[in-house]
């Protein structure tokens, strides 16, 4: 595994390739190798120049919405979301991301199980049919990544929290990406992370929130601002406060859709 300033080292200096363009994939999101000194990666490639616009999200680029969503789990020590900064490639500034290799897809903790046997600590989240008219359930697992992440993504008002954007390395950790639709000064948290709503926050997380919150203050803050409006960054202090007065976790809004479609 690859610390993570030496990750950061790479994604700054290395010489980008591209591979290809990622098929299931909205925007132009590219996959790349990036080599230094003989050390070499993958890692996703998003130019800005990519970017198709998006009428609710008018200020600054998803690019820069996504280098925040590091910043801000670097912040929390929680390590969700793989390093990603903003640089110079190929295709012009972008966000690059370091490529989290996943051993296969049975570890996934999110998913469609069939509504009649949910797995034993899982919570159920909604409910669909198939074409045939069998009952599902969208559910995921009551594990504390996965709790973090909901967490996180209350933090950075995540709009995108589906299946697919939650990865399980080999090293036993929860990544979450896809992070362009986040930050919004309104409430715009869509997630199929919604198994603990309602329940008090962990202690852990409390203390993290708190420390977080100070540090929005200072160079976190300021760090921010780089990418997101003034406005947008203390939306970020304001929703942290909410959460650690409420201490607990969000509820589904009334007025927006609350799960992602498609959901994984
Ligand atoms: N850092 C990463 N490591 C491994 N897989 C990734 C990474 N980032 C994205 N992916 C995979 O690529 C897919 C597309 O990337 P995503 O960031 O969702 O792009 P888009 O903004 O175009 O939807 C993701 O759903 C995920 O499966
Ligand atoms: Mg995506």
């Amino acid at each position: 595994m690859l610390a993570e300033a030496d990750a950061l080292a790479l994604l700054e200096r290395g010489r980008i390739e591209i591979e290809g363009r990622l098929v299931d994939a909205s925007n132009t999101t590219l996959r790349a190798e990036i080599t230094l000194d003989g050390l070499t990666r993958r890692c996703v490639y998003k130019p800005v120049r990519g970017e198709r616009p998006l009428w609710d999200f008018p200020d600054g680029t998803l690019a820069g919405r996504e280098v925040s969503a590091y910043l801000v789990s670097r912040a929390t020590g929680w390590d969700l979301v793989p390093p990603t900064i903003l640089r110079d490639g190929p295709l012009g500034p972008g966000a690059l991301q370091l490529w989290i290799d996943e051993p296969d897809e049975t570890g996934a903790l999110i998913g469609f199980v069939p509504a009649y046997d949910v797995p034993d600590g899982w919570f159920p989240v909604a409910a669909a049919r198939d074409d045939d008219g069998d009952a599902y359930a969208l559910a995921h697992a009551d594990d504390p990544r996965l709790a973090r992440l909901a967490i996180f993504d209350a933090v950075i008002n995540n709009a995108d929290r589906k299946g697919g954007h939650v990865l399980y390395p080999a090293t036993g950790g929860v990544h979450g990406v896809d992070h362009g639709v986040s930050f919004h000064v309104e409430n715009k948290l869509r997630t199929v992370l919604w198994g603990w709503t309602g329940r008090p926050l962990p202690d852990d997380a409390c203390e993290v929130l708190t420390h977080l919150h100070e540090q929005l203050t200072g160079r976190l803050g300021a760090a921010l601002e780089e990418h997101l409006t003034v406005s947008e960054v203390q939306h970020v202090s304001l929703r942290i406060k909410r959460l650690l007065r409420a201490a607990r976790f969000p509820q589904p809004p009334q007025d927006w859709p609350a799960i992602p479609w498609p959901p994984i």
